[in-house]
């Protein structure tokens, strides 16, 4: 008996409208795998739900002058519409507002508060004399030590991109009231993550069927280090931390709150009880998530990695009663005509917009052929277009369509009988018996790119198929081979219907309809099971009309607008001078090159040993493509000397060497020979 499946999608912010890098990364892999699972009758459950908590929530509903609940209500709703009506199979879509998430999360902080997992840290941190709460690093605002923008985040300036912290601020003022912070004492607990390091090391090694992009990730947290992180914040929204355990601490629990990445993946099992419940049985849930015999698999996208590979399982582990994720196969992100989406710039498609013009299945197909897997990829709308109309009309539609029409009109709207077999007939019977074991294990695999090929394949031959039986010929002389080849194609229409069931939903919904079918047979009885002979066929309906230029046209100016307005807001942005001492900030110095050597698995990256006066340090630079290690021994550079340490490909790097560079081209800027390493450069 295979183990039963419990599959949760990345629960999205309730801030905003789904995109389709949303969709791309961690919502249609998922639903077709769900789909898929279902078709072959295993005991499968997809949960997913709205995040409704953190920072940016607090602060579009401060800027919206609502309340948060406000904001979340309505991003709740509106996404769990378009998802419904984007095809997305969810057992339960739930809300980390819920009563039982609140319960349920604060229970399980509760049973690490008491097995001591936690350790308190008492801390100084900003304070908001004026509003009485402590400021998030969102809520500080102030000039940026690095480019000296004005309006910088507590932890990180939007306009230089450096990753900040909110003591690194000058002139920090709140976000709320724009009162000058204060320094005022706070205590946080926290999870000592190291503690689980060699566990989640273990764990991960015996998991090296997880996707490389993945694995990759862990590696390089592992390899830096994992450090303690803080699990409670000082907000006024989200899930409060129990009052017994702050007493206990002797703690205030008033305005502390769970941070929301503690709370936000326990959603999934709260949500799996909400499910339990509204079935009539309420601990349901619990064969789900305490039962060894589940699989539990996280789809998500790549910024979420750490928190379900690492943080997410260490919480799982240190408390006890769960299971931990089979496998997590997160996806890379989606670009869209060539350049990064980006929700702030209104740089995206918007999945409720797209579901007011198109059909859900086109998108669903050329996302899922298009899925970045193993990669970053790209959206075009060209492309859209062009899949839709080549493939999903010219293809899949028109063989269906020639089919059903050919059979309403020759054979009185039933299957004709099959008589003897042509070399040809016997090749498709074939493709059409292999197609269900090859597409599964695709599924299975995560390879959703292959599946959509093979998929299309199959359409395409069973198309040419048509041409070259020319049934509209043998009518007439052969009778026998056109019925022949008529009920094949039914066959293949039958097929179809079930293989693609998982990938367009709605228009295999209309297949079924037109096979006149009660429900879609099940994947593993589509060659034990065949359409009779003498079976009556529904009316055709075209499936797929095509895309006209104007309607892509329109989507493609509209995301050009979008970057022309952000692009100027850039360029006034980018003329801003800076001061002598902002500029003086930087130490920029001149480092000798002592050792140099490739990093294993990186073509562009060279691992450093430099000297820098006294100092050595290590410098990770990606020079590889332009120079070989032993040209830059004994060579001297300039670097910045007071950068953050940072890891790259699990390598330290404490410093950056200067380059010029001009699109794919790069020159390291070199010091002559007489200049000691150590100097200022200024
Ligand atoms: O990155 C995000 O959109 C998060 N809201 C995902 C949360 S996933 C889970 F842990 F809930
Ligand atoms: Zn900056």
């Amino acid at each position: 008996m295979s183990k039963r499946i419990l599959v949760t999608s990345a629960l999205p912010y309730a801030n905003g409208p789904i995109h389709l890098g949303h969709l791309a990364g961690a919502y249609l892999p998922a639903d077709i795998f769900v789909r898929y699972h279902r078709l072959k009758g295993s005991d499968v459950i997809y949960i997913c739900g709205s995040d409704e908590h953190g920072v940016p929530i607090m602060l579009r509903a401060r800027k919206e002058g609502v309340s948060p609940q406000v904001v979340v209500d309505r991003y709740h709703e509106l996404n769990k519409q378009s998802f419904a009506d984007f095809g997305m199979s969810f057992d339960y879509y739930g809300r980390t507002s819920s009563p039982v998430h609140h319960e349920t999360s604060q229970e399980f902080f509760r049973t690490l508060a008491e097995k001591d997992e936690f350790i308190l840290k008492k801390e100084k941190q900003l304070y908001d004399p004026e509003a009485g709460i402590f400021l998030a690093d969102r809520f500080v605002r102030g000039t940026c030590p690095v480019c000296g923008y004005d309006d910088a985040y507590g932890d990180q300036c939007e306009k230089c991109g450096s990753t900040l912290s909110p003591k690194e601020l000058k002139n920090p003022r709140s976000a709320i009231t724009n009162a000058t912070p204060e320094y005022k004492e706070t205590v946080h607990w926290y999870l000592p993550l190291s503690k689980y390091q060699s566990f989640l090391e273990s764990w991960i090694a015996s998991h090296s069927e997880w996707k490389p992009n993945v694995l990759g990730q862990i590696k390089s947290w592992f390899s830096a280090g994992l450090n303690d992180r803080a699990v409670t914040r000082d907000l006024p929204w989200g899930v409060e931390i129990p009052a017994d355990i702050a007493r206990k601490y002797g703690v205030e629990s008033k305005g502390k709150v769970l941070y929301v990445w503690f709370d936000a993946p326990i959603g999934y099992i709260s949500a799996t009880k909400e499910w339990a419940a509204q079935k009539g049985d309420k601990d349901l849930w619990k064969t789900y998530w305490q039962d060894e015999d589940t699989r539990l698999i996280h789809f998500i996208g790549k910024d979420n990695i750490v928190f379900h590979c690492i943080i997410f399982p260490a919480m799982l582990k240190a408390h006890g009663h769960y299971v931990l994720p089979d496998n997590v196969p997160s996806n890379e992100f989606l670009n869209l005509e060539g350049n990064k989406l980006s929700t702030s710039r209104n740089y995206a498609v918007w999945l409720d917009d797209y579901l007011k013009k198109f059909q859900p299945d086109s998108l669903r197909y050329v996302l899922a052929g298009n899925m970045p897997e193993s990669r970053d990829m790209d959206f075009s709308w060209k492309e859209f277009q062009a899949r839709h109309n080549n493939e999903l009309a010219d293809i899949l539609g028109n063989f269906i369509n020639r089919t059903f029409t050919f059979a309403h009109k020759y054979f009185d709207g039933k299957v004709p009988a099959k008589h003897t077999l042509s070399d040809l007939d016997k090749e498709l019977q074939k493709r059409l018996e292999l197609a269900p074991e090859t597409l599964g294990a695709l599924i299975d695999r995560f390879q959703f790119k292959a599946y959509v090929r093979e998929l299309m394949d199959i359409a395409r031959f069973a198309n040419k198929y048509f041409n070259d039986k020319e049934p509209w010929k043998t009518r007439q002389n052969e009778p026998e081979s056109c019925a022949t080849t008529i009920h094949l194609c039914l066959q293949t229409i039958r097929h179809l219907t079930v293989l693609a069931a998982p990938l367009i939903p709605f228009s295999t919904e209309k297949l079924r309809v037109m096979l006149q079918l009660d429900e879609l047979p099940r994947w593993d009885a589509l060659n034990t099971e065949s359409l009779p002979e003498g079976a009556v066929l529904g009316q055709p309906e075209i499936l797929f009309t095509k895309i006209e230029d104007a309607d892509i046209e329109r989507e493609i100016e509209r995301l050009k607008q979008a970057l022309t307005d952000s692009q100027s807001e850039q360029s006034q942005d980018a003329v801003e001078e800076i001061d002598i001492d902002t500029f003086a900030k930087t130490k920029l110095k001149v480092a000798e090159i002592i050792a140099a050597e490739k990093i294993k698995k990186s073509n562009k990256l060279l691992k450093l040993q430099v000297q820098i006066g006294n100092n050595q340090r290590q410098i990770v630079a990606g020079i590889a493509k332009q120079y070989a290690p032993e040209e830059l021994i004994g060579k001297k550079v300039v670097v910045v000397a007071n950068l953050k340490p940072a890891v790259l490909r699990g390598e330290r790097s404490e410093g950056m060497v200067l380059a010029a560079s001009a699109e794919s081209r790069l020159s390291v800027l070199f010091v002559s020979d007489d200049i000691p390493s150590g100097s200022e450069v200024r």
